[in-house]
Parts: C-alpha cells; sequence; structure tokens
C-alpha cells in the first residue's frame, strides 16, 4: 500500500468533478485552472455507469481515460467512485430485481438514485464486473489514488424477496432452531411465534409497533447487506489495484445503517459535510457540525477525508439554504481539519447546469465566471498549501470520550421513549457542552476499548450487556470518571428489558437505583443543586434512590420534589455520576466543570459563543486550532502567546479574531 499511504495523509484541498457533464473542452480549462487555485485532486464517477457501460458488457472508459489523463497534465490526483449507486436503466429494465421494494408494496423506480436493493443478485453480479473492470482499468494509472464505493450509503428497509430470503437465511445462522429465535425474540406476545423458517419475513406492513427484538435485528440484517456489498467490491478492488486506498462517503448523521461495522473495513473514513448556513443556525449548527466530524474521525480512530464540502448555497431536496456568509467556505473547511480530516474535497467545482441538482451549487456559478465564494476557496487552498507539510501525520489525542452507536439509535428510534426524546440529539447537547468548555472529546463505539481516557460520557446505554457494563466498571474502577444518563441498562442486546432495578447492570457502579421514573416528555420541569441554583429539565426523570452514592441535585416540582435526579458515587479509584433526567445545556456545563476538576482536566471557562479549540499533535510537534464559527468577532484569552502557524507572527495572548476568523497556534513549546 505504498502509494496510497502516501496519498491518503495529505492536507490538502480537493473538488468533487463530473467530466460526463460538461462539454470535453472545458476539462482543459478546468484543470488549468485547479492546477493555479492549488486542488491537488477530483473525485469522480460516482454516478457514471450510463457512460461507463452504454450496453450490457459494452465498456467505454476512453472518455474518463481522457478526462483522467487531461487532470493528470495538472498534476491533479484522482479518486474514483463506484457508480453503484446508480445503476443505468438498461440494467434495471433487465434485472428489476435491482429495485428496492417499500413495505407498502412500491417499488423504489430509477429517476432519482440510490435505487438498487444490496441484496440483488443482478445489482452484485453486474457491480462487481464493473468495478473489476474499473479497477484493472486504472489500477496503474499514475493519477488515481484511491476509491470511494458507492455514494452514501443509508439503511435500505427493503422487502423484495431477495431481502426476504436472505433475511431468513441471516436468522438461520444466527439462531440454533426456531425454538431458541421465539425466545429470544419474545414472539410469544400476540401470538407471533413463528413454526417455520418460510414464516419469517422483512417487517412487511412497516416497523411502527412490530416486536422491537426483531426490528432491531432486521436493521441489524440491512446493514450488514450494506457491508456484504461493499466488501465484494473491496475484494475486486484490493485485488486488482492493491496499491489503490478505499473510503466510503458517509454522510447526514445520525444514520440507522452501522457505520462502524461498514467503516471497519474501509482504509478510512469519509464524511460528507454540508454544514447549515442560515443564520438561525448560527449558535448550533457549529457544534452539531463539530460532532459530525468527531463522530467521522471515531468510526476508525483516525483521521479521515471530506469528500464532499459545503461550497454554495444548496438546494434541490429542500428549498434553497443562504449562500454561505464571507468567511463561512474557510473556516469551516477549517474546522474539518482541525478536527482530524486531512483533504477536503469541495462539491462540486462548478454548479450543474441540468439535472435535478441545478441548485445545489457548486464553487463556480453556471455563468462559469469565477465569483466571490470562488476566489474565498481560493484563498484557501492557499492557505492549506502553505501548512500542509506541518500538519501531515498529526492528530487528535482526546482526554474524554462519548460512546455511541447505531444499535442503540435503532432501538431507542424503533420504541421513542418519550415526546421530546432523540438519542442523536441528546447527545449533541452533551458533545456541546464539552466543546463549549474547550474540551477535545472522541466519540467512539460502544465496543472501542476506554484506556487513556480520563471522562467517559455514556448517553443512553439503552441496550446493556455484561460484558459492556463490566468494561464500564473496569474504566471507573481503575480511576476513570463516567458520566451515565437515564435510559441506561433498560434492555439486553436483543431489546428485551432486564428484570432488575435501572440502571441494572450499571447499579452497581453507579451506587444509585431507580425507584420509579415519570417520562415527562416536553413538560418542563427543574432540579435544584445544594448551592441552590436551579436548572430546567425535560423528556425523563428517574427518581433515584442512593445505595452508596450521593445526590447533588434534586427535582424541584410535582410530588417527587425533593428526590435525588443527580448523583455521584466513588467507584474504585474513580467516579460515577447518573443523571436521571434530560438539563438543560447550563447544567451540563456545570457538571462537566465537576468531572473535569475531578479528573484533572483542563478546560475554558469563558470561551465565546461559537469559538471551538482543538489539537492537532504528533510526537514533535502540536497545533491549537482557534475557530471563530460565529458572526461576531470573538476575544479569547489563551493566557499564552504563541506562534502563529498561518502568518508566522507572534500572536498576543489574547486572541481577537473577526467573524468566521481562523488561528492555527504551534503550541509544541510555550514561547
Ligand atoms: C450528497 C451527494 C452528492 C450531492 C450532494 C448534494 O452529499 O453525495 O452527490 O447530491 O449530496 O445534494
Ligand atoms: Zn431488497
Amino acid at each position: 500500500m505504498t502509494q496510497s499511504t502516501t496519498a491518503f495523509s495529505n492536507v490538502q484541498v480537493g473538488v468533487d468533478y463530473y467530466p460526463e457533464h460538461w462539454d470535453e473542452t472545458m476539462w482543459e480549462q478546468d484543470a488549468a485552472l485547479m492546477q493555479t487555485t492549488g486542488v491537488k485532486l477530483i473525485r469522480v464517477a460516482e454516478f457514471a455507469w450510463s457512460r461507463l457501460e452504454p450496453e450490457d458488457g459494452r465498456f467505454d472508459f476512453a472518455w474518463l481515460d481522457r478526462a483522467v489523463d487531461t487532470f493528470h497534465r495538472y498534476g491533479i490526483q484522482v479518486v474514483i467512485g463506484t457508480p453503484t449507486n446508480t445503476p443505468p436503466r438498461w440494467l434495471t429494465s433487465k434485472h428489476p430485481d435491482i429495485l428496492p421494494i417499500q413495505h407498502n408494496g412500491d417499488i423504489v423506480q430509477p429517476g432519482v438514485r440510490g435505487h438498487r436493493c444490496f441484496n440483488s443478485p443482478s445489482l452484485l453480479q453486474y457491480s462487481i464486473r464493473i468495478v473489476s473492470e474499473l479497477a484493472k482499468h486504472y489500477s496503474n494509472h499514475p493519477a488515481v489514488c484511491g476509491w470511494q464505493i458507492d455514494n452514501e450509503y443509508w439503511l435500505l428497509e427493503c422487502h423484495c424477496p431477495s431481502c426476504n430470503t436472505r433475511f431468513r437465511e441471516w436468522a438461520e445462522a444466527r439462531y440454533a432452531s426456531l425454538k431458541e429465535l421465539n425466545d429470544a425474540w419474545g414472539t410469544v406476545v400476540w401470538s407471533g411465534e413463528y413454526s417455520d423458517w418460510s414464516e419469517i419475513t422483512t417487517p412487511l406492513g412497516g416497523t411502527a409497533n412490530q416486536n422491537p427484538s426483531f426490528l432491531l435485528e432486521y436493521h441489524r440484517f440491512q446493514s450488514d447487506s450494506a457491508l456484504r456489498f461493499q466488501r465484494k467490491q473491496m475484494e475486486v478492488i484490493r485485488q486488482y489495484a492493491p496499491g489503490h486506498f478505499i473510503t466510503h462517503n458517509f454522510h447526514s448523521y445520525p444514520q440507522k445503517m452501522d457505520i462502524h461495522l461498514i467503516g471497519a473495513e474501509l482504509d478510512f473514513a469519509s464524511f460528507d459535510y454540508y454544514p447549515n448556513t442560515s443564520p438561525d443556525k448560527t449558535a448550533t449548527g457549529p457544534y452539531s457540525g463539530a460532532l459530525s466530524l468527531d463522530l467521522t474521525r471515531g468510526i476508525k480512530r483516525r483521521n479521515f477525508w471530506i469528500m464532499e464540502q459545503l461550497s454554495g448555497p444548496p438546494g434541490c431536496w429542500f428549498p434553497n439554504w443562504r449562500t454561505p456568509y464571507p468567511g463561512f467556505i474557510r473556516a469551516f473547511s477549517w474546522q474539518t481539519i482541525a478536527r482530524g480530516a486531512d483533504t477536503v474535497v469541495h462539491f462540486r467545482w462548478r454548479s450543474a447546469i441540468q439535472g435535478a441538482e441545478q441548485f445545489w451549487h457548486g464553487l463556480i456559478d453556471h455563468s462559469n465566471v469565477p465569483g466571490r465564494r470562488f476566489k474565498e476557496f481560493a484563498d484557501l487552498c492557499r492557505e492549506v498549501n502553505s501548512v500542509a507539510a506541518q500538519l501531515e501525520g498529526t492528530t487528535l489525542r482526546n482526554d474524554a470520550a462519548i460512546l455511541y452507536s447505531s444499535d442503540q439509535l435503532v432501538a431507542l428510534g424503533n420504541q421513542k421513549p418519550v415526546d421530546g426524546f432523540d438519542y442523536y440529539e441528546n447527545i449533541k447537547a452533551w458533545h456541546r457542552a464539552l466543546t463549549k468548555l474547550g474540551i477535545g472529546v472522541d466519540v467512539i463505539h460502544t465496543k472501542e476499548a476506554l484506556e487513556g481516557y480520563k471522562i467517559l460520557l455514556v448517553p443512553h446505554l439503552y441496550l446493556l450487556d455484561e460484558h459492556l457494563a463490566g468494561r464500564i466498571e473496569q474504566f471507573a474502577a481503575s480511576g476513570g470518571t463516567v458520566i451515565l444518563t437515564h435510559r441506561s441498562g433498560v434492555k439486553d442486546h436483543l431489546s428485551v428489558c432486564h428484570m432488575q432495578p435501572l440502571p441494572a447492570l450499571l447499579s452497581n457502579c453507579a451506587g444509585v437505583v431507580v425507584s420509579e421514573y415519570d417520562p415527562i416528555g416536553n413538560d418542563v420541569h427543574h432540579i435544584r443543586t445544594s448551592d441552590q441554583k436551579q436548572f430546567t429539565s425535560t423528556q425523563w426523570n428517574d427518581l433515584l434512590e442512593p445505595v452508596t452514592a450521593e445526590a447533588i441535585a434534586w427535582y424541584a416540582d410535582d410530588f417527587y420534589e425533593g428526590v435525588p435526579a443527580v448523583t455521584r458515587n466513588r467507584y474504585g479509584n474513580g467516579t460515577v455520576y447518573y443523571v436521571g433526567t434530560q438539563p438543560d445545556d447550563a447544567y451540563m456545563e456545570r457538571l462537566i466543570q465537576e468531572a473535569a476538576e475531578g479528573a484533572d482536566l483542563p478546560y475554558y471557562e469563558n470561551l465565546p459563543e461559537g469559538v471551538q479549540l482543538s489539537v492537532r499533535q504528533n510526537e514533535t510537534k502540536a497545533y491549537l486550532f482557534v475557530l471563530n464559527l460565529s458572526r461576531q468577532e470573538a476575544v479569547i484569552d489563551l493566557g499564552y502567546s504563541y506562534v502563529s502557524l498561518l502568518t508566522a507572527g507572534k500572536q498576543p495572548s489574547t486572541l481577537v479574531l473577526p467573524p468566521y476568523g481562523v488561528e492555527i497556534l504551534n503550541i509544541s513549546t510555550p514561547s
């Protein structure tokens, strides 16, 4: 993997380019402008199946060769997307089994995209064939460095005959007998017991109110199906183009698709990042973006790529958003690098003049006259290229982690606990509280090793088995600080409720049990702390009964006024907090500050709204990114003065950043 290793750790800027959308005479002009702008890479072809294989078995790569050669002449590298997201019409007409079937029997018709079922034998066969041809053809092209498999998977809830057959086989392989499956899923309820394997189907009729164990398993099956589809493509690419990297562009979290399962086999994860440009989102957007980036870094626990980065006002799937404010394109690109992106590929070079996405704007407008956004992009390219060498090989090393899994998301989504409860939104709130305090956080899967962290935030560990509970206990016992929340320890990994007082397997380390709960939903309640401060809370109230823990906040309303709402327990050498309700941001920040002090973790108390900090480092160097992702000037008192990587000048210890201002400080040694 010599060639790919260098290519994928480069800190550089690229663009998404669709040679098939433009007259060939434009390729050269575009390549020349890219070169002078400092663009290093393009991604191509991920939807171009009808041009790459215009009829069954007739491949035409000549046009792509001419495009790739043109860009190569201008020193630009190429990532090829496998075109399997958009099977051409001749293929779906010939093999309609490719088209997914919805629960009501409707067929997902061609005309948009994503009209392909991962379990269709024809899709698999034709995909492997075209991907093999492409991989053989481009394995030695000096410009081609890697592959993106398909485009933006999402969890298909498909009910086609192949999905039904394969789901049955999947279940048969997982359970020793039908009796074991019936017992495990609790199909006895409502006389849902299967008496023959052939009775097992996908959730026909839709997912509402069906057996939660069955639904969870069906969703796992669909993630496995995407994994298998990806693996088949990867096998042929590895066979024919072993020097190339392989990635996939994840998007729009949260995804029911198990991104960690799918991501594990890739060389690195990529993400498509479209931060919201609306002025109403300036307070929350940059934080939710930060979570997306941290989650993407967590997929492989390594640096990642942005395969599509916002370049203009988005529109098509919804009416147009606002145009990116001056500085937005640059600042949000730096945000991705600050959180571990290496290559950042902008979507797209020029807005399409045809097709449904005409108004999902690129860097250059339909007029083909580069304007303000392009100028800002060109400045970004110059800046990134000027510091790329220093940043290469650096990554984030955080002391705090949030545990996340799509199993929890799916289980809590299939059976929403109460109005207002949203697993991912609640994670956003905790992540935002950490980010506002300048505490770097990794967002990792529940199965990941926990060693090395000081603080572990574990929102809603709804599905919990002994192994995971044991690892969390062990983390706390050996000195870690854990923050647990309501709706934890409720069920096992098959969505069957534990017959124990909550938080069940975590009660011992939390030193507390839940005597009763009140799902308050959108009602606004309050909690009170010992210094008589009051905070609001919503969604859920666990009435807590401390065993060894001490209460640190109490309910202030209703028949349970005065009952503990939040507790703290010493466990071994560590501390376990249990938060029985969904507190407001102010309380979250207060609790995290307390936990950080106990864990000896530094934080910043007065970071202005929208300012985000992160550190990229390796053994010898460390760079602090200070980003002002707001429309107001920000004054940040760092307490030290450092040399700027961007200007090489020494910055005062109090930084003043303009709206969307970016600074990168060399903190390798305090100066
Ligand atoms: C996604 C896709 C792109 C494009 C953009 C804009 O992220 O991967 O092909 O459609 O959205 O909508
Ligand atoms: Zn299907």
